[in-house]
This record gives C-alpha cells, structure tokens and sequence, in this order.
C-alpha cells in the first residue's frame, strides 16, 4: 500500500472510531505495522513492575497511604513490534511507560532491555542506555521549551552526550527535520510558529536523534485533530519501518491502539487484565472489562449490531483497590471468589493472558 491510500485508510478508521470491521473494512489494508517483529528476544522484557505514589499528611507528611499506580505489571516486547497500552485514566499507563524508562524509580521489579536489567544500572550507565530509549509526550505544546529555535531542540541531545558539534550538528538536525516531513529551513524558528501536528513532528525528530531502539509513546496523538492524528501515526508507523523502531505505544483511545499495535496490554486499576495480538484483544475479547471496553467504541456499520456492556459505577480509588480482583465492584459477571481471591494472568492460549476466574 504506497504512502497516500494508507494515509487514507488511516484517517478513515480513525473517523470511523471502528474496531470490530478493522479488516473487512480495509480489505488488503496491512496497516502500519508492517515491519515483522523479531520474535527471537524481546527487546524489553518487565516483570513485576511496581510504582507505588505515597500519600502525606499532617505536619511531619507522613506517609498516610499509597497510590498503588502499577501494581506487579510485567510483559515483553519483541524487537520491532509495537505494544499497545490501554485502559481508562488514571489506570498507571504514564506511570508504567515513565517507571520502564526510569524517568521514576520503580518500587520493585526487572526491567531487562536489550540484554540488561535497567534497575541495576549506575547513573552514568543509564544516562548511556538512555540514548536507546526514548518518549513522545502528549502534548507538543507543553513538551517543547517555547524560548529554544528547532534548531536547539533537537540538537539537543547531541550537545547532552556530547555527539555532534557545529556544522555535522546542523546537518543531522537538518536531516532529521527532513525525516520527519518539515522543512529543514525552519530550523530557525520558535515552537510557537508551528502548529499541533508540525511540534509534535519536531518532538519525534528529537526522539529519533540518537537512533533509539525503543520508543515510549505517551498518547502522541491524544491531544491532536482527526486528520492529524492519522498523519502522526502514519509517520511513527512509517519510521518504524526505515528504522526497524520498537515502540510501548500509550494510548486510551482503542481504535489508535488496534491500528497501531502488534500486541495490545488492558490495564485496569494498576494491573494488566488481558495481553494478546491485536486481533485476539479487538476481535474476541475474553476480560470482562476488556469487552466493555471495545463494547462502548461506536461501529460504523450500522448492520452490526452490538450490545453495549454498561458498567456500574466509577473507577474505585487506586489508593485502596477492591479486594479479590479488583474489578469485581464493576464487574456484569462477578461471582462471590472474586471478592476475595485475585485471579492471576494466566496464559489461555497461545500469546494471550486473561486475569479471569471465569475465562
Ligand atoms: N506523581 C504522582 N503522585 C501521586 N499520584 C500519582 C502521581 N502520578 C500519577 N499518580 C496517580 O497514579 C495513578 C495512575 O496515573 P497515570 O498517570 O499513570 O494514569 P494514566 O493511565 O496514564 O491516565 P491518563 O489516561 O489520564 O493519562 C492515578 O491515580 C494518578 O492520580
Ligand atoms: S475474576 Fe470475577 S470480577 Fe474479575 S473479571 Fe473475572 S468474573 Fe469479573
Ligand atoms: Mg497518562
């Protein structure tokens, strides 16, 4: 598929908000994730993540409680495939992709990222890993300092490790502005002078910088129009390919998520539900949650008739999650165990893991 009918195709199923006719809708369409992931070892593999926030009062701000933000989250990987995070706000999807990266310090568990647990790594080893791994922020208004040129920002992290001076500094700008779809004459100019689309280009050029193996990409399209969006995710999907890029993709909007992702991870309330292929978790959900989930994406076929899973009441704090599983207070198909036993994430079949007592 060239460039422009997948730019189409893109912008349809976005507007389309369509999980369900993915395919059928889009006959032929391969979609943007077309680099074949390299199943041999997982670029990054995380077990038991937790990233606890303490809560203080009183005078002295003692500890009175925890955020319990990512609670015992663990998947892996594969080179060159990308992995979709979802789940409601608030659910720890920022707080996980921040805690892989160590831009916070996890609590507890590994992280082993091409070959290394980053959790044992000095700081100046990381700071030499952090060159491996990079994140796209939400919101390319906030994410740009104002008072720097194009020019400064994403040379950026030439001057901070220290690779590239003057004029070769200047080209790989340039060629980087190029890569990403901007005119590397307005290498000059302020965030200010671009629009939503164009900062988040330039957040993506100096992401792409020091030639990243992963990429952490904290809903890059959230904060964007429609048509926009599906030029962004084309040109992450894109770049993918040209540079065999690995990507945890974040996002709570499913139908970006199912065109994007190889893999898909649900996440309630600080723990990963259900994990599967893309077509595994948006075809045949088997979490509860999940499918309430996919149940409340509108399709636009007005044939396909789906049953709309309402779920009762609002997300419960994180700070004291329900005992048992912790979705049994919304749950449409709870049983008494699931008050008190947490159903583990158990493999059900082949690459998929379902938190379910009754799955
Ligand atoms: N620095 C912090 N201190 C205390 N609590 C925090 C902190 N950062 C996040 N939290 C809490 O941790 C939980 C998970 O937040 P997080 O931002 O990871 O969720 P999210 O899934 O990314 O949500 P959203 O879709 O809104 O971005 C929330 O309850 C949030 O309020
Ligand atoms: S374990 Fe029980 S409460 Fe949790 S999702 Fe399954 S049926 Fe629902
Ligand atoms: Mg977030």
């Amino acid at each position: 598929m060239d460039a422009r009918s997948r730019h189409a195709a893109t912008k349809e199923l976005l507007n389309a908000r369509s999980l369900r006719f993915h395919s059928s809708t889009y006959p032929g369409a391969t979609g943007p994730v077309a680099f074949m992931p390299d199943r041999a070892e997982p670029l990054l593999s995380v077990r038991n993540l937790k990233k606890y926030f303490p809560i203080r009062r009183g005078v002295f701000s003692r500890i009175a409680a925890y955020v319990k933000a990512v609670d015992d989250v663990g998947f892996d990987i594969n080179k060159g495939e990308t992995f979709g995070l979802v789940g409601e706000s608030g659910c720890g999807k920022t707080t996980a992709g921040r805690a892989i990266l160590r831009l916070i310090e996890p609590d507890a568990g590994t992280i082993r990222f091409d070959g290394v647990n980053l959790l044992q790594l000095r700081k100046h080893e990381l700071r030499r890993k952090r060159r491996d791994m990079q994140l796209i922020f939400q919101d390319p208004y906030a994410s740009l300092n104002p008072r720097m040129t194009i020019r400064s920002i994403v040379g950026e992290p030439f001057a901070i490790h220290r690779l590239a001076g003057g004029l070769e500094r200047e080209h790989r700008v340039a060629d980087l502005l190029n890569i990403v779809g901007l005119d590397p004459a307005m290498m000059n100019r302020y965030p200010h002078e671009f629009s939503g689309g164009q900062r988040q280009r330039i957040g993506i050029a100096r992401a792409l910088a020091l030639k990243p193996k992963l990429i952490v990409a904290d809903e890059p399209v959230s904060a964007l129009d429609v048509s926009i969006q599906a030029q962004i995710i084309n040109l992450l999907a894109d770049l993918q390919q040209q540079f065999g890029l690995t990507y945890l993709f974040i996002s709570h909007a499913i139908p970006v998520i199912e065109h994007i992702s190889t893999r898909i991870g649900v996440m309630y309330l600080g723990k990963l539900v259900e994990v599967g292929t893309s077509a595994q978790i948006c075809l045949a959900p088997k979490h509860p949650y999940t499918q309430a989930l996919l149940s409340a994406v509108p399709t636009p076929d007005p044939a396909a008739k789906k049953r709309r899973i309402v779920l009762r009441g609002e997300v419960p704090t994180p700070i004291n999650p329900p005992s048992g599983c912790r979705f049994h207070t919304r749950c449409p198909i709870a049983v008494e165990r699931c008050k008190t036993e947490e159903p583990p994430l158990r493999q059900i079949e082949a690459g998929r893991d379902v938190s379910c007592h009754l799955v």
